[in-house]
């Protein structure tokens, strides 16, 4: 009989080879290359129809169906969740390092502690002495957390089935995670992906909630195979600049609720501390009003955010190639709003270098900010302050028109409890909310010549 031909798959992509290679030709990960079991030739003598055990079909309405939820001591984190921790549930938590991922959930866990119930923190990155030092720094020595440090799963597994189940499980980070049965050191692919297989099995079967740390890549990612994403419940996304104080807590996918709610936090002297009402935190508080400034008024999830935007222009006498740099917003759309202002407003930045901020470290992805953008862009090039307490929205096409964007009467209202006085943006002049005036703006060069003609 001929001898079952060797076959390798790739575990991160899934693609297959004859032959081993070091980085998989399709996805071009490295090391991930594994070897299958040959390919099973299905017959009659292999008939899955009978021989197995039978499975219960239940209602959809029946009564477990409710999910519990466990609060995780910090309502913006709960609320990023969805409503807080489900047991059994695996949540993944990337971000930057050093944004406050062992922070926040360090101060979570001590919090489930507090009230009563169980948790548990493994670090497989500090020794818990410096966990130690760090929660006395956040003033939490007193809680009862159950702290360990290692990195084997086996050992991890095997002292918590000796205990009863924890209601959080924190994994810090899933990249310094080994297992004995699978090859590789840790943090490669298959490694990553086989520890979070066994402790995302030890909490369905134990009811814990776990939280596994993610580390992030330079390009975002989470580093690791795509499946780890889809392994687990929840994944959330720990965002921010380093140097500002404000940290966003994102949920990118999440089984039990939505995914546009954020929640927000303030990393101080003593830990990350709750920002319950985060509408103002973006704008600066300049009283001279300065060129290229606007403020456009954000929606995350149901909550408004009032950001501001900062463009510069600076002209160039000689001529080198400008630069164009934009911290908080993709590069790709200030090029395109660049060559839209310029073909249908024949407005000229060739030869300027543009520079565009979003205040305090936000960052933005909505396309209803390309108005607001446009008009920090044409009031920078003008030299022009725009008139003081006014919020822009609306999304730009090619053609230079401004559509109309989601919830504009959500934004407008809290601009206008804020103290704003007018709105500028796609819609009908009644459009004003509570005291605000609302200015149309249906295309660029309207907002050009509102602009330079100062009005
Ligand atoms: P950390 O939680 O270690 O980040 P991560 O686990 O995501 O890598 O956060 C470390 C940063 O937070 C560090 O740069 C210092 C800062 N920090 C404070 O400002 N205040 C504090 O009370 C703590 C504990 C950390
Ligand atoms: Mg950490």
């Amino acid at each position: 009989m001929a001898k079952p031909r060797r076959r390798y798959a790739c575990t991160a992509c899934g693609s297959l080879a004859q032959r081993w290679q070091g980085q998989c030709p399709d996805c071009g990960e490295w090391n991930t290359l594994a070897e299958e079991a040959p390919a099973t030739v299905f017959s009659a003598r292999h008939d899955l129809s009978s021989g197995g055990r039978a499975i219960t079909f239940a209602a959809m309405d029946t009564a477990d169906a409710a999910l519990l939820r466990r609060s995780t001591g910090l309502a913006e984190f709960d609320r990023a969740l969805g409503g807080g921790l489900v047991p059994g549930s695996a949540v993944l938590m990337g971000g930057d390092p050093g944004i406050g991922k062992s922070t926040l959930l360090l101060q979570a866990a001590a919090a489930v502690a507090k009230g009563g119930a169980s948790a548990i923190y493994i670090s497989g990155e500090e020794a818990a002495s410096q966990v130690r030092l760090r929660a006395a720094r956040l003033g939490l020595s007193d809680a009862p957390i159950s702290l360990a440090a290692a990195g084997s799963v086996r050992d991890i597994l095997t002292s918590l089935h000796a205990l009863p189940p924890p209601a959080l499980l924190v994994i810090d980070s899933i990249q310094t995670m080994h297992s004995d049965t699978i090859e590789g050191a840790p943090g490669t692919v298959s490694q990553v992906r086989g520890c979070a297989f066994e402790l995302i099995r030890y909490a369905k079967e134990s009811g814990a909630a776990l939280v596994l740390v993610g580390h992030v890549t330079k390009d975002g990612a989470i580093a690791g195979p795509r499946v780890l994403e889809h392994m687990v419940d929840v994944v959330m996304s720990f965002e921010g600049e380093r140097s500002h104080q404000y940290r966003i807590l994102r949920s990118l996918k999440n089984r039990f609720g939505p995914v546009d709610e954020i929640g927000v936090f303030a990393m101080e002297g003593a830990g990350l501390v709750e920002v319950a009402n985060p509408s103002t935190l973006f704008l600066t508080t300049s009283q001279e009003p300065v060129s290229g400034s606007a403020v456009f008024p954000a929606l995350e999830g149901t909550r408004p955010v009032l950001v501001e935007i900062q463009a510069l222009i600076v002209r160039l006498a000689s001529g080198a190639t400008p630069r164009r740099a934009v911290v908080g917003w993709d590069g790709g759309r200030l090029a395109m709003l660049l060559a839209v202002l310029e073909a249908r407003c024949g407005l000229n930045f060739a030869s300027a270098e543009v520079y565009l901020n979003v205040a305090g470290g936000y960052r933005l992805a909505d396309p209803a900010a390309d108005l607001a953008v446009a008009a920090a862009l044409v009031s920078a090039l003008a030299d022009k302050p725009l008139t003081s307490g006014a919020v822009w929205f609306g999304e730009v096409s090619l053609a230079g028109e401004v559509r109309s964007v989601a919830h504009a009467s959500l934004r407008l209202r809290e601009a206008a409890k804020l103290g704003f006085e007018s709105g500028h943006g796609p819609g009908d002049p009644s459009a004003g909310e509570g005291g605000l005036r609302f200015c149309p703006v249906h295309r660029l060069p309207n907002l050009v010549d509102r602009i330079m003609g100062g009005e």
